[in-house]
Formats: structure tokens, sequence, C-alpha cells
């Protein structure tokens, strides 16, 4: 990886892996790819260069590869699970016809590609718990149809064009940069914005609802790590189990209020939200990729919970 197009820059994940990319490779190009509405700002849009970057613009991708002689591709663009319920159309287009575009790109300009998938790419038939590797998919939402297409497409222009697509399914990811935007995992993230300003919370999910999570400091590795990593160990490739803690909404509470005792939480369930959650794994198991890349998260719920709320404290300027 030198030279590198991230799709989707200023979203929850391309936020802050683009600044990671630019820390660890600063002789590359490492371009900041976002639409119009959401343009990079700040030390994102100060640090290096940036381009509009329409996954569904395949001639504007490929003009954006070749100036910067990009080798590696970073697809982030996609609308989360509970957004995509109610723009199934449009969530199509964004993920299928942007990653055929961005296939073919990656054909043509022998680029590596990571699209991530998903939990969402399970459904109410997939075995919650230790969810295997390799195992039924068969999600209810366009969220999950639309990454287990992902899945099979990126395998399939790797097996037939040998284009080095690489990627993982990530739980709800958490982190105090910048906020998800309609996914079913986030309630995970708004309630330590909640904690932390000293607001009640509303949770939209019931107790017992467990779900895989991964503070983002692992999930930007993983993200590295497995472009990265060595092909001839790699028996997977489109996407792999990555795992480091499941939790319901009472732990996550019973966690921070180690810190906030006070703290008040309330249930007002979301139908849509709760029905997507109850599909999903409890738990994944993610033994190949420990195997096959040498993935170990590093945080659990309690580190987590810890750095959340010192970051969230100064990012809100909070004593
Ligand atoms: N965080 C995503 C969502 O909730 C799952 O990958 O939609």
């Amino acid at each position: 990886m030198k030279n590198v197009l991230v799709v989707g820059s200023t979203g929850q994940i391309g936020s802050e892996l683009t600044m990671t990319l630019r820390r660890q490779i600063p002789e590359g190009n490492i371009v900041a790819g976002y639409i119009p509405g959401a343009e990079p700002k700040g030390i994102l849009a100060e640090s290096g260069p940036s381009a509009i970057a329409n996954v569904c613009d395949g001639k504007q991708l490929a003009e954006i590869v070749e100036k910067y002689n990009i080798d590696t591709i970073y697809n982030l663009a996609a609308l989360l699970s509970a957004v995509a319920e109610r723009k199934p159309l449009l969530a199509w287009d964004i993920q299928m016809n942007g990653l055929l575009n961005i296939l073919e790109i990656a054909r043509e300009k022998n680029c590596a590609v990571f699209t991530p998938s998903s939990i969402g790419s399970f459904g109410p038939n997939t075995p919650h718990m230790n969810t295997p590797q390799d195992t039924i998919q068969r999600p209810r939402t366009m969220y999950g149809v639309t990454k287990v297409a992902t899945e099979l497409l990126s395998d399939y222009y790797f097996h037939k064009y040998g284009v080095d697509t690489r990627s993982v399914r990530f739980p709800g990811l958490i982190s105090n940069v910048t906020l998800p935007g309609g996914g079913t995992t986030d309630y995970a993230v708004e309630i330590y914005y909640a904690a932390v300003k000293g607001e009640e919370f509303v949770c939209p999910l019931k107790a017992g609802t467990f779900m895989d999570m991964m503070y983002m400091p692992d999930a930007l590795k993983a993200c590295v790590d497995i472009m990265n990593a060595d092909p001839s160990r790699l028996i997977h490739r489109n996407g792999f189990n990555v795992a480091s803690m499941s939790f319901d909404p009472e732990i996550i509470l019973a966690s921070i209020r180690q810190y906030y005792p006070d703290f008040k939480m309330r249930y007002e369930i979301d139908p849509v939200r709760q029905s997507i959650a109850d599909s999903w794994p409890d738990k994944l198991d993610d033994s190949c990729a420990r195997e096959e890349w040498d993935w170990k998260p590093s945080y659990d719920l309690d580190t987590m919970t810890q750095d959340m709320i010192k970051c969230l404290k100064i990012k809100f300027d909070i004593k």
C-alpha cells in the first residue's frame, strides 16, 4: 500500500482510517474521496489530497486512480442498516453498482480493494452463538443483502480476474470521532455521549439483545492488517469474521455506571432496529482471522469505556 483512495473518507470509518493511513504511509498519497455535501474538514482536509469520488460515477473514480497512481481502494461508501430499510433502492445503488464500478477499475488498473462486510450479512437462521466463518447467510435486510452480494462479487473478482479483494465482517463500531449514520448498533455509541453529557439515555433495543461490537482503534487495525497480510496464508478473503466484545444494553450500562453511578437509561423499543438486531448473531467466532492473518483486538468493554469517556470529555470540554 502506497497510494490509497478512501471512498467515503468523511464517514464513520473513513474519517479515522484516512488519517491513520496518512500517519502510517507518509510517503504515499492517501486521497480522501468524498461526495458534495460531505466534504472533508479540518485536519482531514489539510493533511493530504482529496477528491470528489462518487461510487456511482466510474469515470470519476478512474480519473482519481490514474492521477494518483492508486494501488489500493478502501470502498467505505454505504448506507447503514436502518437507513437502508428506509431507502432500499439507494442502498442497492451505492453498495452494488458502486462496488461494481470499483471492482472494474481495480481489474483494469490492478488495485487491491477492501469493502467491509458486516454482522448484517447474517440472518435469522444463522447460528447466533459463536457464528462460524462459513455458515448460512440469509439476511432479511437490504443492508445485509448488499453485504452478502459484496462478499460474493469481491470473491468472484478475485477468482476470475485475480483482483486482490479482501475484507472483514465488522461488528457494530464504536468511536468518539465521527458518529455512525443510522445503523442498528448506533445505540452503543450514543449511550456514551448521553452519559458524558449528563443526559438520560433512551435505549431503542431490549435488554438481552446481544451483538458483537468493536472499538474503532481495533477496527482500523483490522482494515490495515488485512490489506498488509501475506496472501499465501489467506484461505478466506471476503470477508473474515472479526470480533472483540459482545454485550447487551444492560452490560454496557453497567460498564458506564462504574464512572457515572447515577446515569439513567430507559427503554423505548424501535421495532425496526429490534427486529434487525434479533436477526443478527450474538457473538462471532473469529478464529479464521486469528489463524490466517494474526487478528487480535486490543480493547475489551471496560478498556473501551474508559477511553471513550476520557476522549468524549476532552471533545466536549467537560471536567
Ligand atoms: N453498524 C452496522 C449497522 O448497525 C452494522 O454493520 O447497520
